[in-house]
């Protein structure tokens, strides 16, 4: 199968809500189909494509890319999970473009008048709705008896996790395509979400045909996953809204985190969201994560030399792509991610660090600062043995959001780069998306350092 990229720019908004604010807000999304005619054509062939063929289609939303399928047919949202490899006790996302469209899965028989039921959507998310959505927020609705939903979709669970995405390229794909989309992250399962459509032609490349190409992801990690239907309400996985905002929400003070994390405040609870117990966002290289409340003497907050020895050491020749240095020995290639507390190279001894050669991290859109990052290479050096191996130098900034941003798209940089070990720099956890960018960092790590 050949996979096509194609790009829809999405410059201007391709549609709107309807009433722009009051009860009805978030009631129906309309296209404007004069707009941007080349996008709506893109993605009307697109949406074409998912009402009809069980392949699932790429496309950006404002968190990570997703792999959408129409979720009321079971051969299509099948074709998910063979594309991704992704085990079949892990259920999908539900993306809807309004809340019309999401009133529809919440009661058996759509077709009775509205307004003699109570409104179905469960009275805790309310608040959360007003404040959120569209955006980087899903929330666990029951699902009716019998549902529209294909069985897969919620592998065998008695609800199923609801998103309204923001950006106008996916709630127009969505409404173009007149169904509700099952769409988990487009990576191939275990790697780390994509965030352009170039991470996701790397992972999916001949087992989709078409990849919408609508430039980076501006959140850069996967949405937040709440269930208010128990109580007290729990997140189940930490994303693009934080738990300080969820808490700031009536009905919300006491939500409770039900998702391992491994932090440091050893508190941490069974995960209850299945996908939250398999491996994760895994780069290939070797990545040792240095927590932000690690202090100096007791365990160090850069790579120590040590560590380094222990690396690059003696006789140690499982790197995959380190080169032979003319006197016999394996050059290593140092990944380090900096955020908050290193400064260039980790302060590992070095020379020549200059801007690394070729494409950069494929972000460089003008039309979206800030998302972009520059990859320094230069020599490891050591006093007595001169060169020792390569170094690869990401800054994210301090930014907690710009670190959300770039974090996926650096640790597949790195990968790409050959890097045999990433050491990435850990921020505070407590405040905003801080939380999922530890949460991804501890599972993507073989090692962490307090
Ligand atoms: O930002 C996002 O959420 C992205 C974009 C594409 O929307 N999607 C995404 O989907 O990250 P996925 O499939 O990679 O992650 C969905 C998570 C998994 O951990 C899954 O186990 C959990 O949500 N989940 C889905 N439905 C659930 C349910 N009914 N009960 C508990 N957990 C559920
Ligand atoms: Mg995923």
């Amino acid at each position: 199968m050949e996979t096509r990229v194609v790009k829809v720019p999405g410059r201007k908004p391709l549609g709107r809500f309807r009433e722009i604010s009051g009860p009805s807000r978030l009631q129906h999304w309309d296209i404007d189909t004069g707009v941007d005619e080349e996008a709506i054509k893109h993605l009307k062939e697109a949406a074409e494509y998912l009402k009809t063929s069980d392949t699932p289609v790429a496309f950006p939303t404002e968190t990570v890319y997703g792999l959408a399928a129409d979720a009321t047919r079971s051969a299509s949202t099948k074709g998910i999970y063979t594309a991704k490899g992704r085990p079949s006790d892990n259920p999908l996302i539900i993306h809807v473009c309004d809340l019309e469209m999401l009133r529809g899965l919440l009661v058996s028989d759509p077709a009775r008048e509205p307004g003699e039921d109570a409104d179905p959507i469960p009275s805790r998310y309310k608040p959360l709705i007003e404040r959120f959505w569209p955006g980087p927020l899903t929330l666990l609705m029951p699902n009716p008896k019998p549902s529209r939903l294909a069985p897969e979709v919620t592998a065998g669970l008695p609800s199923f996790g609801a998103r309204m995405p923001s950006t106008s390229l996916a709630l127009s794909l969505i409404k173009l395509s007149g169904v509700p989309l099952a769409a988990p992250s487009a990576n191939a399962s275990t790697k780390p979400s994509p965030t352009t459509a170039q991470h996701v032609k790397h992972d999916l490349d001949g087992k989709i045909e078409l990849i919408l190409d609508g430039g980076p992801c501006p959140v850069g990690v996967e949405s937040t996953v709440v269930d208010g239907l128990c109580d007290p309400p729990a997140v189940l996985r930490p994303g693009g809204v934080g738990i300080d905002e969820l808490r700031s929400c009536p009905g919300w003070e006491n939500v409770v985190k039900a998702y391992k994390d491994h932090g440091h405040d050893g508190k941490d609870a069974a995960p209850r969201a299945p996908g939250m117990k398999y491996k994760h966002y895994s780069p290939r290289a070797r990545v040792v994560l240095y927590e932000a409340t690690c202090k100096e003497g007791s365990g160090g907050i850069t790579p120590s030399d040590a560590e380094l020895a222990r690396i690059i050491g003696k006789g140690e020749n499982s790197s995959t792509n380190g080169s032979v240095a003319a006197n016999g020995k394996h050059l290593r290639r140092i990944g380090v991610i900096r955020t908050q507390r290193w400064g260039p190279a980790a302060g590992l001894p070095n020379d020549n660090l200059h801007l690394a050669a070729g494409e950069q991290n494929g972000n460089n859109d003008p039309q979206q600062p800030g998302t972009s990052y520059d990859v320094l290479e230069g020599n490891l050096v050591d006093d007595t043995r001169g060169v020792i191996g390569t170094i690869l130098d990401i800054d994210l900034g301090r930014d907690t959001r710009g670190i959300a941003q770039g974090l996926f798209s650096a640790l597949r940089e790195l990968d790409r780069r050959g890097a045999d070990v990433i050491f990435v720099d850990g921020i505070d956890d407590e405040i905003d998306i801080a939380g999922a960018v530890m949460n991804r960092l501890r599972k993507a790590a073989s090692e962490i350092r307090t």
